[in-house]
């Protein structure tokens, strides 16, 4: 203490926040900046659009076989199943159940333990069969091969609505034997090996594609998919002309844009801090998912982390002390900062987690951990919000219209917890785009079942 106390002295205030400001300015984007950051996005796209370029780019781009979005008059029960964020679910979907375009959900949480995440593909296909039979057999249904909606939220390349090939593995998992396999297939495999029950036809989908699909039943502007949760991504209708990894160039198609990967090549390297640099070099998948790290639950709370190891380095928090708890890796949990920033009013909230972490905090470290809360955050949001406003310059662009309506249906806990969701709409950088958010009620689930029943109809068609 006495040691500490000491250095506090020492601390001249005018370097305290010269200090703070260097490490914390490199986090203000302007609006210049995220300008530059959608002209590349946009760049990106046209690459991972046409067929010449598409094998070098890092936008991905990829066609989901979806050709327009629900028009109400789906029905059906439809088994779901949600892979991709922290936890994996199953759900029963009755679509139109009551005749008044209706949405009825059941559904149960599996966990997901870091051995299977990191084991083989093998062992999640079973894990993912066994929680399948468990929630049949719970509600008596095991006997009905009821078609299956699967979100499956990795980067994939769609062969059609019920064929899809892992590209790679994002979010912390990486199982074996599955990049570069059909992902309908191992499931399929994994519930043959078990014998006791059978599914219906299957359609895979992307999250952002669910969570589109669900807002869109509603609300027909609604266009784009936007996750910003574990991970990130978006998804929109592009015109299926430029499309060229399709054939045919009438209407639209769906593209799982895979933003999160915008950046992997080095386009976004000068607005990347030394502490984004820090948490892609601890991670799996290093080099890979540039922009998801600077902006998604998984990495926010360890940017903070590490900001603030280095602020009380600088002996400007913490009096000076490194302490102990911050040094674990994902001690500061990305929920923290919109606790702590959601609080305006008073510092408790900082208090109470910091106090939780083991430490002592002063107002003064309460106040500056908001800041690093905030800056981080908003941060996060001003990419979000860049990165949008390119998707929907492009749509305007698309259908040649000088002001688009269009609304965006959002999901994932970083959006639904940010206490400034205005931050994610930058009407600056888009004034001709007359942008709405609608919250997706549970897309993965329902957005899924929909896209089932497209399959299941064109199933019955042909
Ligand atoms: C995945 C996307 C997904 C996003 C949000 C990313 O890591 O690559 O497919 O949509 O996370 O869950």
């Amino acid at each position: 203490r006495v040691h500490s106390l000491a250095r506090v002295e020492m601390t001249d205030p005018l370097t305290t926040k010269q200090k703070v400001k260097e490490c914390l300015n490199p986090f203000k984007l302007s609006t210049q900046d995220l300008n530059s950051v959608l002209e590349r996005l946009l760049k990106e796209m046209e690459k991972g659009l046409k067929k010449k370029t598409h094998d070098s780019a890092t936008v991905k781009m990829l066609p989901t076989y979806v050709r327009h979005t629900p028009d109400g008059t789906e029905t059906g029960d439809f088994l779901a199943l949600d892979l991709g964020g922290t936890n994996f679910r199953v759900l029963l979907v009755k679509v139109n159940a009551d005749g008044k375009s209706t949405v009825k959900l059941e559904s149960e949480i599996c966990a997901i333990p870091q051995e299977i995440m990191e084991g083989t593909g093998e062992e999640l296909f079973n894990h993912i069969a066994d929680c399948l039979a468990q929630f049949l057999d719970s509600r008596n249904i095991k006997d009905k091969k009821l078609p299956l909606g699967f979100t499956f939220s990795f980067p994939c390349k769609q062969i059609d609505l019920d064929k899809s090939v892992l590209i790679r593995w994002t979010k912390g998992f990486q199982c074996s034997g599955v990049v570069g396999k059909d992902v309908v297939q191992l499931l399929i495999e994994a519930i043959q090996r078990r014998g006791d029950f059978d599914i219906g036809s299957v359609a895979v989908v992307n999250d952002t594609v669910g969570t589109m699909m669900s807002c869109g039943y509603k609300d027909p502007e609604c266009q784009i998919g936007l996750i910003i949760g574990t991970g990130t991504n978006a998804c929109y209708m592009e015109e299926l002309q430029n499309v060229e990894l399709v054939e045919g160039t009438e209407g639209l198609m769906c593209i799982n844009m895979e933003w999160g990967a915008f950046g992997d090549d080095g386009v976004l390297d000068e607005y990347r801090t030394k502490f984004d640099k820090e948490v892609d070099a601890q991670s799996v998948n290093q080099g890979k998912q540039i922009f998801e790290k600077m902006i998604s639950g998984m990495y926010m709370g360890e940017i903070v982390r590490l900001i603030l190891i280095d602020l009380a380095k600088e002996n400007v928090l913490f009096n000076g002390m490194v302490p102990a708890a911050l040094q674990m890796k994902n001690s500061f949990e990305t929920r923290h900062i919109s606790e702590i920033e959601a609080d305006t009013n008073s510092l408790a909230e900082a208090h109470k987690i910091l106090t939780s972490l083991g430490l002592e905090p002063s107002d003064d470290d309460c106040e500056l951990v908001r800041s690093v809360c905030s800056a981080v955050s908003t941060r996060s949001a001003d990419l979000c919000a860049a990165a949008l406003t390119a998707v929907s310059n492009r749509i305007r662009q698309n259908r040649d219209v000088d002001c688009l309506k269009i609304t965006v249906g959002v999901d994932g806990t970083v959006y639904r917890k940010h206490p400034k969701k205005t931050h994610f709409h930058n009407s600056s950088l888009a004034p001709q785009c007359d942008v709405t958010f609608m919250l997706s009620e549970d897309g993965s689930g329902k957005g899924a079942a929909l896209v089932a029943a497209v399959v299941q109809n064109k199933n019955m068609c042909s």
